[in-house]
């Protein structure tokens, strides 16, 4: 009989009513409890136990049995469980394992030229192997406009990657929900325009601090005049360099790819700070760049977790971070 029991308890018991629920006055759990009750003291069982232990199990296996071919449970469960709430057993267990994490796994960085963004991405590389998430970075460099295809294939490999993954490259904001896709987490850190246009300005002409043949690459064609002209002269002289210096370039980056976005006026501007509020979770100023760690660290854990104090520390500063104020 024992055995018997210990048979029905998971097939039956586990199924219909996953919380040991009652049916018909006759809770499994208390059979169970009775019948240890009457082992135990072997002299004690009785007929009269043998008897309640079989009518429990009788009630108990109709009752399955109606469930089923009922196709439901007894509707005085189904008003307990409206008085309960509708929770089920998913609800109190947990879904089954699944691929969504309990945290924001799906981060894109699109970062905006000149606005301290390599410096970042270094701290993310660092960060990347201190916490285990997928680091995606891309070499193309120039291309923040993409096609409706281009943004399509760009898109479904950035959904493909191993989450949690923080995808990094310099373009403008692709709206994932437009293509079905699952809308990540977007972060991205400005500039005063004033100083993006210095640095910029600089960099076009002489690099900056990865590497002296660096504006080869930017500027080729540079006549050596052109690369040593002082920028005040470029200003007060209204060179076409100085003349637009190219305030709008960060707002397509939170616009999108619409060809409206990249064209000065007051829709793309308003467009650009509607996405600010909708789709990033944080859009930081290089003015104060200790601050926008820290609100990473706290915002993101599982990929920020002590990046203030690699920024600070003066150590692998040195060998892998530029010193202050190059980009
Ligand atoms: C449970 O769901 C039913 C039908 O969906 C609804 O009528 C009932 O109000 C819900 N009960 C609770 C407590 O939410
Ligand atoms: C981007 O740079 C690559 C080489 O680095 C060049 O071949 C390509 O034409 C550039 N694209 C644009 C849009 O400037
Ligand atoms: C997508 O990923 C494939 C394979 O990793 C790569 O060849 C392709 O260039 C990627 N496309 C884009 C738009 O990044
Ligand atoms: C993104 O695409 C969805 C669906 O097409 C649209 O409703 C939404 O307005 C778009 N958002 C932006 C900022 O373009």
């Amino acid at each position: 009989m024992k055995k018997k029991q210990q048979q029905q308890h998971p097939g039956s018991g586990a199924d219909p009513w996953p919380h040991g629920a009652p049916l018909g006055g006759a809770p499994p759990g208390l059979g169970s409890w009775k019948r240890r009750v009457s082992l135990l003291p072997l002299l004690r069982f009785s007929l009269r136990d043998y008897g309640f232990c079989m009518a429990t199990l009788l009630v108990f296996c109709l009752g399955s049995l109606f469930y089923q071919l009922g196709g439901g449970p007894p509707r005085f469960l189904l008003d307990l469980r409206q008085y309960l709430g509708n929770s089920t057993y998913l609800d109190d267990h947990g879904p089954p394992p699944s691929k969504t994490l309990p945290f924001p796994s799906q981060v894109v960085y699109n970062r905006v030229g000149k606005c301290g963004s390599r410096t970042v991405v270094l701290l993310l590389r660092i960060l990347s192997e201190k916490h285990g998430f997928n680091l995606v970075t891309s070499d193309i460099h120039n291309k923040t406009r993409l096609t409706k295809n281009e943004q399509m294939e760009l898109i479904k490999n950035i959904s493909t990657a191993e989450q949690p993954y923080l995808f990094t490259r310099h373009v403008h904001f692709l709206n994932f929900s437009r293509f079905g896709g699952d809308q990540p987490v977007y972060i991205n850190i400005i500039r005063d325009p004033v100083n993006r246009f210095l640095s910029n300005y600089f960099f076009r002409r002489f690099g900056d601090w990865r590497g002296e043949q660096n504006h080869m690459i930017r500027t080729p064609s540079m006549s050596q005049e052109e690369r040593y002209l002082d920028i005040n002269e470029c200003i007060l002289a209204n060179y076409p360099e100085c003349s637009n210096p190219r305030l709008f370039y960060i707002i397509p980056y939170f616009c999108g790819q619409h060809p409206r976005c990249r064209e000065p006026g007051e829709w793309a501007l308003e467009r650009a700070k509607l996405n600010v509020n909708e789709n990033f979770l944080l859009v930081g100023i290089l003015e104060e760049l200790e601050d926008v760690l820290l609100l990473l660290e706290r915002f993101l854990p599982h990929y920020f977790k002590g990046v203030l104090s690699i920024y600070k520390d003066p150590e692998p500063r040195r060998q892998v971070l530029p010193p202050k104020g190059t980009e």
